[in-house]
């Protein structure tokens, strides 16, 4: 049996949220500090496991976990050796901002991760601290060398690159690709309803960054299926990559590949789009396993060809925390 939708897309990758805390304040997205935005406790590893288990009934091989700050949560490595043992999911990836990942990350690969995604906005200690208020570039430096050490091979680095705030760290990011072996994404600024206004003033397109990029030797590379939503480039000189994550360009749906459950239970069938399918009723017993690949396959029929920004719909979402991007 496989998740596939009346436009043709299979889903094959889940993206779970296992928490909507975050310890972080990013400026263009939790910009006051909001901690957590639902006091309804998050799934149980229990919860966690039937719904990865039938994920992978119906062909899911790729679990994401993410947040808010999947670390917040103590259970993080009991989490992740769930997961790895679920039948069918051979890639476990997680997506951090990577407090103490020097201090967390052996545990993680203990227990089963095989990738990682951290952000990084600013390669300026001070600037990074002014973005996400917190002091811990060095910490995601240690941890990202530590990853290194220990084999991960392909790590991918987000940046939000804005206007107002780190414009000035493009010629930076890629002179530290030079000899850094990541994959480097800039993702464009989204717009939810939190941070209209910043949005307006620190907006910069995929476009002109990919302009750049094709004026100095870059070169847009073949389209594989480990890219997700990023369009790659590469140069000769450079050990890493650079992906753009362009969610305003419009063919950006046709390859859309993934399904989001959030830390409380709901199917989210777009990234965009605040409306939840509730399920967690059906999480208690291993015996309801079923009914819930009955509910996969009835809610994949309402998911739309292409998310709302591109129906002019805008702030559609209140913040990205609580879903993990
Ligand atoms: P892979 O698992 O490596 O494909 O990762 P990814 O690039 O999707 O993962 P990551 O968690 O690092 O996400 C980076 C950002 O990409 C997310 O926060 C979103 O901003 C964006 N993104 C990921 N998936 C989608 C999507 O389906 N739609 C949109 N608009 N943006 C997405
Ligand atoms: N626009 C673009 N990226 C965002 N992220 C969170 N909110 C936004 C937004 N409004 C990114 C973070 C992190 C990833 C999971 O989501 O930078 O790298
Ligand atoms: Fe920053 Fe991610 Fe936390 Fe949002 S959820 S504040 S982007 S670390």
């Amino acid at each position: 049996m496989t998740l596939q939708d009346h436009h043709g897309r299979r889903f094959n990758y889940l993206r779970l949220s296992v928490t909507d805390v975050c310890n972080f304040s990013c400026n263009y997205c939790l910009p006051d500090g909001y901690q957590c935005s639902d006091s309804t406790p998050p799934l149980s590893v229990d919860e966690i496991r039937r719904v990865v288990t039938a994920f992978a009934r119906q062909g899911t091989r790729k679990i994401r976990i993410t947040g808010g700050e999947p670390s917040v949560r103590r259970d993080l490595p009991e989490i992740i050796r769930t997961v790895a043992a679920v039948p069918g999911i051979d890639d476990i990836a997680l997506t951090t901002n990577g407090w103490k990942l020097p201090t967390f990350l052996p545990g993680w690969i203990d227990a089963g991760l095989t990738r990682l995604n951290v952000s990084i906005d600013s390669l300026d200690p001070r600037q990074f601290k002014a973005i996400t208020g917190h002091d811990r570039l060095q910490d995601l430096l240690d941890g990202l060398a530590m990853a290194h050490e220990r084999g991960f091979d392909d790590i991918k680095v987000n940046a939000v690159l804005m206007r107002g705030h780190n414009a000035d760290q493009l010629p930076h990011f890629l002179n530290w690709i030079r000899t850094t072996p990541v994959s480097l994404r800039f993702i464009e600024l989204m717009q939810t309803s939190d941070n209209q206004e910043f949005f307006e003033e620190n907006h910069i397109s995929g476009d002109s960054i990919k302009a750049q990029l094709l004026d100095s030797g870059w070169q847009a590379a073949l389209r594989k299926s480990t890219d997700g939503p990023a369009q790659e480039f590469w140069h000769p000189d450079y050990a890493g990559r650079i992906g753009l994550i362009m969610p305003y360009s419009k063919d950006f749906c046709s390859s859309c590949n993934r399904l989001r459950v959030s830390a409380n239970g709901q199917l989210h069938l777009c990234l965009f789009g605040d409306k939840g399918y509730d399920f967690r009723h059906l999480l208690g017993r291993d015996e309801q396993i079923t009914d819930v690949i009955a509910f996969l396959q009835d809610s994949l029929n309402e998911k739309k060809a292409t998310h709302a920004l591109h129906d002019g719909d805008t702030g559609v979402r209140t913040h990205f925390a609580g879903i993990g991007g």
